[in-house]
């Protein structure tokens, strides 16, 4: 028991021996560190090596972590790194000094920094911001044929004095603006912003950053930053210039993709087709510009179609509104003239059909039409209509009201004249 015990001591000690710091593995850590806002909701890291570092041949790396506001890990070569960062709860990070090639160096100890959160007093920075983005055609500059317009909405912080005087920002890029065009509410602070021409490139795949402080006599406004992804924020334009035609059984629907920096393989679109007698919607999706249906049923068709950015270009956002609808097909007017026919004609049938089974079974047939010597043969016509001028303007000619379904029925007309 004992040897087995010294055996396992042995073997933890050894290696720990090994990770002793001693002079050659222990690395420094980086000096300097500095922390500084390079623009809005934007900062720079930076760090110098240790220039008392030994050996000097050895391959240093450096991880990072990030504490405020979200935890994250990295590892890079460089001495500095940009971070793209809300900033309205301060920002604090660390960094230590790391081999790099797998030598079984130790890391060093870590040294921070860190940028105060702003000051403001609670519940006085905006809430609920939500931002939208859409892309119009821009007549003036052939050079930027479109321009993406940004339209901003939030809330009044709970605790924002009446006199509170917000503002927004926007950095996309190197671009950073402040809103021109407020939308106010009935104490006239500022809770949405519409900037109808910015420095966002739809194609592009940079965060959106909104910045909005503000300022009060009666308390310091609390600023507030949000990041938007582009792809969560755009609105599509639908398609245009969509048109449908049927042939025999075949409707034919074409579109132009939409207004939008996106070339034309970036696009995804659903078709709508609605049987407006049979009250039926059919949804097709595809990625070509064109849809082909075979149809089976006269009917008035409305043809609506909507698309999307599809994951070929970015990641997959939302759909566009439908585009305006189009008709196509028989009108509805038509139809119902031609089954009101139909529905007369059968009523008038049905009419007949029981006034003669009446004429029968209350013996009127023969109080009405008393017997009279008549070719036999006219009986047989299935449908014929007397005529009471005809009866009364000439005696010897008199057309008989019949209705024989059966030849059976004949003997028994024999037997009544
Ligand atoms: C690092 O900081 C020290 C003082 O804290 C300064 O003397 C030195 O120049 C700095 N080094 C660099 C590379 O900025
Ligand atoms: C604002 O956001 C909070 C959660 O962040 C939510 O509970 C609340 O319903 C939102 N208010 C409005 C008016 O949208
Ligand atoms: C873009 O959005 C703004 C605000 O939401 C709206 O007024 C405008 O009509 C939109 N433009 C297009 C082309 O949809
Ligand atoms: C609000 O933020 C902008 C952009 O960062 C800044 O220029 C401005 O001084 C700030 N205003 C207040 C009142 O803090
Ligand atoms: C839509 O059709 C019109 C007329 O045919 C044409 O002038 C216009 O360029 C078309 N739009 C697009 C986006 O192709």
């Amino acid at each position: 028991m004992a040897p087995a015990l010294l055996i396992l001591l042995w073997a933890t000690v050894i290696p720990r021996a090994d990770l002793l710091p001693d002079k050659k593995s222990l690395l420094l850590p980086p000096t300097n560190f500095t922390i500084k806002v390079i623009g809005l909701a934007q900062v720079l890291l930076h760090w110098e090596p240790n220039p008392d570092q030994e050996p000097k041949n050895v391959e240093l790396g450096y991880r990072v972590r990030i504490n405020v506001p979200q935890e994250e890990d990295y590892e890079t070569r460089n001495t500095e790194s940009k971070r793209v960062t809300v900033l309205h709860q301060g920002f604090s990070a660390s960094v230590q000094t790391i081999p790099w090639n797998g030598h079984s160096l130790l890391a060093s100890d870590w040294v921070s920094a860190e940028l105060k959160a702003p000051p403001g007093s609670p519940g006085t920075s905006i809430v609920n911001l939500t931002c939208t983005t859409n892309t119009t055609l821009n007549n003036y500059n052939p050079l930027r044929p479109f321009q993406v317009s940004l339209y901003c909405t939030w809330l009044v912080g709970k605790e924002a004095p009446e006199d509170t005087h917000y503002s927004l920002y926007y950095r996309f890029g190197s671009s950073t603006e402040e809103c021109q065009e407020y939308k106010k509410d009935t104490l006239k602070r500022n809770i949405a912003c519409w900037f109808p021409r910015t420095f966002i490139s739809s194609r592009g795949s940079d965060w959106l950053a909104v910045h909005a402080n503000g300022s009060s006599k009666r308390a310091t406004i609390k600023p507030f930053d949000q990041l938007f992804a582009l792809h969560a924020i755009d609105r599509i334009n639908p398609p245009v210039n969509v048109t449908a035609e049927i042939e025999g059984t075949c409707l034919s629907i074409q579109w132009e993709k939409p207004i939008s920096a996106f070339p034309v393989h970036c696009f995804e679109y659903e078709v709508k087709i609605y049987n407006t007698r049979k009250n039926y919607f059919q949804t097709e999706k595809m990625t070509t510009n064109t849809f082909i249906s075979i149809i089976d049923d006269i009917s008035k068709y409305s043809i609506q179609v909507r698309a999307a950015v599809s994951s070929v270009c970015r990641q997959m956002g939302f759909w566009s509104e439908w585009s305006q609808p189009i008709y196509v097909g028989h009108d509805d007017q038509k139809l119902s003239t031609e089954w009101f026919l139909v529905v007369l004609m059968a009523t008038i049938c049905f009419l007949v059909l029981i006034f003669t089974l009446i004429c029968k079974i209350g013996h009127l047939w023969t109080k009405l039409f008393p017997p009279v010597p008549a070719p036999k043969n006219s009986i047989k016509d299935f449908f014929e209509i007397v005529s009471p001028e005809k009866t009364v303007s000439s005696e010897t000619e008199i057309e008989v009201i019949s209705y024989v379904e059966e030849p059976g029925l004949e003997t028994l007309e024999d037997s009544v004249f």
